[in-house]
């Protein structure tokens, strides 16, 4: 009875402080007041699908895990809050950047192996506009080679990142001239589905990563490192711990990217820019 009242409350505002502190400590994302009607709907839908009606019961799951089966449970309460919009060649101005400029910078010095990571790669869209952006780039470059390191937090839309197959709505906005090499048409047409093209996928390799981790098993020699449009959810702190470590990972002179709305400024970084939104090691 107690139990059941208290599902169909409101999150209290101690649950809510601490749910929104466990949100923030498991994965950045920072839950203000103002977003507590949306973590309410996401709780509830989160209970909902795995039979719990005590929201206590549930907060006390997610913040002291008992078992693995509540270590899943963490990871799909998580799935559900990420938002995970985007879409190939998003802010296309980025492409240009590693098409026109990078690239041939890099390689005028003698590189001929890239490598790039998509840091909250989402569905794919991403990393796989920036490999076929490399595989133009090698295939015009005799010895050249290229790598693509895509992860995400999120394992719902990393399911779709590593099969690679999307709908004709999901690649609406991706140029004509990457689609004839890059992609192929599903054998069942009517489908209207699409796979990335194996020799893209041969190139790629897909992890689950939290950028939050005081550790991840991640090389510290990338050439760009794509991380667009995660840093929007997270705190100004959280943002400067999230980069400082990112740009560990660049060598030195690889480039960092962020989205449209994001900015380094004020955040005291080791990190010069070079180009709106694009940044490189001091
Ligand atoms: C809005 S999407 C951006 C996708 C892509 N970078 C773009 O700009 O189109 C944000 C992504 O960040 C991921 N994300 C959120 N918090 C994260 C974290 N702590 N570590 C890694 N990825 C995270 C989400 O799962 C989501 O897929």
């Amino acid at each position: 009875m107690a139990q059941h009242a208290e599902h169909a409350e409101h999150l209290g505002e101690h649950a809510f402080e601490k749910l929104a502190a466990f949100i923030h400590g498991y994965c950045g994302i920072h839950i203000t007041p103002s977003k507590r009607t949306m973590l309410e709907a996401k709780l509830h839908r989160s209970m909902n699908a795995a039979g719990i009606t005590s929201v206590g019961a549930y907060c006390r799951l997610l913040t002291d895990p008992q078992s693995a089966a509540d270590e899943e449970e963490i990871v799909r309460f998580i799935d559900a809050l990420t938002v995970n919009k985007t879409d190939f060649f998003r802010e296309a101005v980025h492409f240009d950047f590693l098409e026109r400029q990078h690239l041939p910078a890099l390689s005028a010095d003698g590189q001929r192996l890239f490598k790039v990571w998509s840091a909250a790669c989402a569905i794919g869209a991403e990393p796989y506009s920036i490999a076929m952006v490399l595989d133009d780039f090698c295939h015009r470059l005799p010895g050249a080679d290229y790598f693509v390191l895509a992860t995400d937090i999120c394992t719902k839309v990393l399911d779709q990142a590593i099969s690679g197959r999307y709908n004709e709505q999901q690649i609406a906005h991706l140029p004509q001239k990457y689609r004839k090499r890059h992609l192929l048409m599903a054998k069942d047409r009517s489908r209207h589905e699409f796979r990335m093209a194996p020799h893209l996928r041969a190139k790629m390799a897909f992890s689950q990563v939290n950028l939050m981790s005081a550790r991840y098993p991640v090389s510290v020699d990338y050439d760009a490192i794509f991380c667009r449009n995660v840093l929007i959810y997270f705190d100004k702190p959280t943002q400067i711990a999230v980069l400082t470590k990112l740009a560990e990972h660049l060598q030195p002179k690889g480039c960092l990217i962020l989205g449209h709305a994001e900015s380094i400024v004020g955040l005291h970084l080791p990190l010069r820019q070079v180009a709106n939104t694009i940044y490189m090691p001091d």
